[in-house]
């Protein structure tokens, strides 16, 4: 897999296995800083992957429409999710000013020029609405990522391109609450503010961990070539490596908004 979009395309029900556990609650947590969350606010979710933002969103009422450059993120679950486009964030195929809020959970770390994404998203959001986007702080981490890696290894497993790019340049360069406002501002948005979170991740145990790791749309394509059995193997050492009591997973989450000017 050379792209992230079809990397994450494959990961699609890998991803709902294991990372949509740890995605939802911080989805969550993004979708209640939302000013003017109303029932009836229409809403895009942007970078919806398999639907965190749209089924927080949409549980407050909000009328939801998503957007991911990746189609099978979209088609996982589809007779649940609200309608959909195919659409990379740097060129939405909506006119403009048609939501009251644009919700990005996780993507504007993904993306090369997120001052242009962003720009989109002010672009149809309507004036005195607002542009919300999450990322991990650039200094957070968790000694399961290593570990599982390091297993997958052993099986064969070479980190595409596409992921070292986002791991050492892309997630970094919007992965601090300076360099975010930044952005936010240079995209056009008014009255900006960065908050740093570190939020409090339910999940059982080595096992659910390791589906989270494996999961991920840079690992679970690799995954999925595998046999069934070898899969199994993988998950078992995987398991056995993180041990009995690992790291909670309490990531630093960086939460930004900032408002179209009216
Ligand atoms: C880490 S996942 C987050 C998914 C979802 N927002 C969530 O919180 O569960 C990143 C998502 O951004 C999408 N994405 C990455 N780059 C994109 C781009 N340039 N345009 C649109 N979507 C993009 C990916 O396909 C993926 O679904």
């Amino acid at each position: 897999m050379n792209t992230s979009r079809d990397s994450y395309s494959a990961a699609a029900s890998a991803w709902q296995r294991g990372p949509a556990k740890v995605y939802d609650q911080l989805a969550e947590v993004l979708v209640d800083t939302c000013p003017g969350m109303l029932p009836g606010c229409r809403v895009l979710d942007l970078g919806a992957g398999t639907g965190a933002v749209s089924r927080a969103a949409s549980a407050r009422g909000a009328t939801v429409v998503a957007a991911d450059a990746a189609w099978g993120m979209l088609t996982a679950d589809r007779h649940h999710r609200p309608p959909c486009v195919v659409a990379d964030v740097g060129g939405l195929p909506f006119i403009g000013e048609v939501f009251d809020a644009v919700l990005a959970s996780f993507v504007f770390n993904h993306v090369a020029h997120p001052v242009d994404g962003l720009a989109e998203a002010v672009r149809v959001t309507r004036p005195g609405g607002w542009v919300l986007a999450s990322s991990f702080d650039a200094d957070w981490t968790h000694p399961v990522k290593d570990v599982v890696d390091a297993v997958a290894a052993r099986y064969g497993y070479a980190e595409p391109g596409w992921y070292t790019d986002l791991k050492t340049a892309t997630s970094i360069a919007f992965g601090t609450t300076g360099a975010i406002a930044d952005t936010l501002r240079k995209a056009g948005l008014v009255d900006v503010e960065v908050a740093e979170r570190t939020v409090e991740i339910e999940l059982r145990g080595a096992a659910e961990l390791v589906a989270w790791r494996l999961g991920m749309a840079h690992m679970a394509p690799f995954v999925a070539t595998l046999s069934p059995a070898t899969q199994g193997r993988l998950t078992r050492d995987a398991t056995t490596a993180v041990g009995p009591e690992p790291t909670p997973l309490r990531p630093v989450v960086l939460l930004a908004r900032g408002r179209r000017p009216r």
